[in-house]
């Protein structure tokens, strides 16, 4: 009997999983992304009536396909470095420069320097930067970064306020900033805040938006709060969907407060993650003390998260996705590191052998973006489906 859990949805690869199965013929790791499923998710975000102007954070997964088609659901995209920044000019050449950000952090100046001759919208978030580049900034307009004080989200090390943190003004530090932006007629159109990733209370965003509408109000120039990213996916079984009409209400109720400024966010993960999956090949089945562990053709080097964050990440057996999960496996990858592992204490089938397509799920945000070639293996093939 379900206990009061709502029952999510069946996830796209289940109905993929024939076609999953002949694109794993090709060559594993590979991760497939599923076009339908970025835009259902890019709509119901931008459909919110008090969200003014999206910007798809791309560091989250920067394929061509999935830019393009964020992009045409009407986001902007927002950079970190000018790498990025060339990509996505690269890959969407009729992009209006008015639809992007450019948030870097610690970024030389030539960076800033060559954002400015885009025309892209540039966030600052020190006051040293305009101290010691003042004929960069000088007579520009940008958008400020605060550091409201404190961190949020999954893990630690994806905190991206108070004092641990290396982004974004301090608040009690705002005042000297627009002391020092007045010296070089500097204009600050925006106040942006982005306080850390995976954040599974929805009021967050409106008390991000109320803070930073209280101190707009003492600038006078101020015509957009950005109040960042952060949106959280399930990603472990008991875990629920987020509440997205809680969300959706917060911010209606924030904005009827302060309607004076528009309402932007910078969703990465939220768009993209539940629309990827990574395939991976059983290599070897091997029992030791007691512990059965199950060996895929990847692991830390094309996926991440689970030895930077501890992320858990579904594992499944795609090959016998019919057959009772009956026994638990260690998921281990090839990497010599004692940390290269997918997933601890995995049911999978008892006859999970060399050949089966494992599938990790939810792998689309933060997955290929952050897979390396850590013991010279070779990097992830990547797969849409339209
Ligand atoms: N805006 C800014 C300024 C950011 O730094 C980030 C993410 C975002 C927006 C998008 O955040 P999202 O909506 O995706 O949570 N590698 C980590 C996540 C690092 C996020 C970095 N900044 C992970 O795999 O969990």
């Amino acid at each position: 009997i379900a206990h009061g859990k709502p029952q999510r949805a069946t996830p796209w690869w289940v109905s993929a999983r024939t076609a999953l199965l002949q694109h794993a013929q090709a060559g594993t790791p590979r991760y497939v992304y599923d076009l339908a499923t970025v835009r259902e998710r890019a709509r119901s975000l931008a459909s919110a009536p008090a969200v003014d102007r999206c910007f798809y954070a791309i560091k989250a997964n920067p394929h061509p396909a999935i830019l393009g088609t964020i992009a045409d659901e009407g986001f902007g995209l927002e950079c970190v470095s000018q790498g990025e920044l060339e990509h996505v000019f690269a890959t969407l050449p009729q992009l209006s420069p008015q639809r992007v950000l450019f948030t870097p952090s610690f970024a030389p100046r030539r960076e800033y320097e060559a954002a400015f001759a885009r025309g892209v919208t540039v966030t600052l978030d020190n006051i040293e930067a305009l101290q010691r580049w003042p004929e960069v900034f000088r007579g520009r307009t940008i958008w400020l970064r605060l550091d409201l004080g404190h961190g949020e989200g999954h893990h630690e090390k994806v905190r991206t306020g108070g004092v641990a943190a290396k982004f974004g003004l301090p608040v009690a530090r705002f005042d000297a900033f627009l002391a020092e932006a007045r010296k070089l007629g500097l204009r600050i159109s925006g106040l942006h805040a982005h306080l850390g990733s995976g954040i599974d209370d929805p009021r967050h965003w409106r008390e991000v938006y109320a803070h930073l509408a209280g101190l707009a109000d003492n600038v006078g120039t101020v015509e957009t709060l950005d109040i960042g990213g952060g949106l959280p996916v399930p990603y472990t079984p008991d875990a629920q969907d987020f509440d997205l009409a809680n969300w959706r209400a917060g911010l209606d109720e924030i904005k009827a407060a302060y309607p004076r400024y528009g309402l932007a966010i910078e969703p990465g993960r939220y768009l993209v993650a539940e629309a990827g999956a990574l395939l991976l090949t059983v290599t070897q089945v091997v029992e030791k003390d007691g512990v059965r562990r199950v060996g895929a053709d990847a692991g830390m080097n094309a996926l991440l998260r689970p030895a930077m964050y501890e992320a858990y990440h579904g594992i499944h057996n795609l090959s016998r996705l019919d057959d009772a999960v009956a026994a638990a496996f260690d998921v281990v990858g090839p990497i010599c590191e004692t940390g290269d592992v997918l997933g601890r204490d995995r049911l999978l089938p008892l006859a999970t052998s060399e050949g089966d397509v494992l599938l990790v799920a939810d792998a689309g945000a933060y997955g290929m973006a952050m897979a390396n070639t850590y013991n010279l293996r070779a990097l992830p093939a990547e797969h849409v489906i339209a």
